[in-house]
């Protein structure tokens, strides 16, 4: 790296933010929410003339997008790079040389997406550009899990504030062991007080986890389901399987570990249900859940954009205030 870290800070794993500047993000979410829904007026301008770098190795739909249109309602500009054939890849340079010389162009930001655990943490030392990860291997996946929080306090009423969550039951449920998003949640619901469970199918039961983390692992679907706020629902982590993993055919992990409307009705009897997506209908989800009215499936994704606009402010070292009076006359 050549010269100072630009202003501005990484959002590398949900620890990156304390518990203030958790609340204060979500709450800057909330208010950006109606700009980011495309209902408000087009004329927050906080991040005009930003440029952002966004390097995704991993297929993503709604990262992907919802990052680029919270850049877009914020004025900055998006450039995509992959090291692929069209890039000098192809002439044998180095990973690491193409970003240096990609951070000497002077992008403001960061978006990184990769198979690699811990790859956005690594960026963070290398680049002078604020680094915002999209999701590392089976790490972790930050603005998922703030999108998340967001959905859930607004399900239930409640605003941004330490101790917001608690009292709230929230059952993680699939394939923790290889998934990015449970890890990630499992830490920032419980920094805002939820109570969280954890479940999972055979080889994919996240044992470490729950260990490491200090939480309940429930023997069954039905354990972690009844009683709970929310049902989160994962899915089986295919591209991440190591070899050797026996998994049961879909119907079978449906039948055992699926979210149906039977399994629906042990949650509280105001609960949610919650994915982050891609779903594998008729796997771990049925269709009558995931489009039925305890599904705030797309709800998740309305408030991804908000919540990745406060997150660019954040990793261009503009203030959630400015960001949020910075509009056009
Ligand atoms: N939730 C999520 O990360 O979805 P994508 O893989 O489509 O970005």
């Amino acid at each position: 790296m050549v010269g100072a870290r630009r202003p501005g800070r990484d959002l590398c794993e949900v620890g990156d933010l304390d518990l203030g500047e958790t609340c204060a993000l979500l709450a800057a979410a909330r208010a950006l929410l109606p700009l980011a829904a495309g209902d408000g007026p087009r004329k927050f301008q906080a991040l005009r003339g930003a440029v952002i770098l966004r390097i995704f190795a991993e297929p993503s739909t709604r990262t992907r997008l919802s990052f680029e249109v919270a850049a877009r309602r914020l004025g900055a500009q998006i450039v995509d790079f992959a090291a692929d054939a069209g890039s000098s890849a192809a002439k044998g340079e180095t990973e690491l040389d193409a970003l240096r010389n990609l951070d000497a162009m002077g992008f403001d930001a960061v978006i990184v997406r990769d198979r690699r655990d811990g790859h956005a943490r690594w960026l963070s030392t290398q680049l002078r550009a604020r680094v915002v990860n999209a999701g590392d291997g089976a790490n972790e996946h930050p603005t998922q899990a703030l999108l998340d929080a967001l959905t859930i306090l607004e399900a239930f009423a409640r605003a941004p504030a330490p101790g917001a969550m608690q009292g709230l039951r929230v059952a993680i449920c699939g394939d923790l062991r290889h998934g990015r998003v449970g890890r990630s949640n499992l830490r920032l619901l419980r920094a805002l007080g939820a109570e969280v469970v954890l479940a999972g199918p055979g080889e994919l039961a996240p044992v470490a986890l729950a260990a490491a983390e200090g939480v309940q692992l429930a023997e069954d679907l039905e354990t972690a389901l009844r009683g709970a706020h929310v049902a989160m629902m994962l899915r089986i982590q295919r591209e991440r399987l190591g070899a050797g993993l026996a998994l049961p055919d879909d119907a079978s992990y449906h039948r055992a570990w699926g979210l149906t409307p039977a399994r629906l009705e042990l949650l509280d009897p105001a609960g949610v249900v919650l994915h982050p997506g891609p779903m594998n209908r008729g796997v771990e989800i049925a269709d009558a859940v995931a489009d039925g009215p305890r599904s705030r499936i797309l709800r998740q994704v309305t408030l991804g954009v908000a919540v990745r606009m406060a997150v660019l402010a954040r990793a261009c070292g503009v203030s959630l205030e400015t960001c949020l009076k910075e509009q056009l006359p």
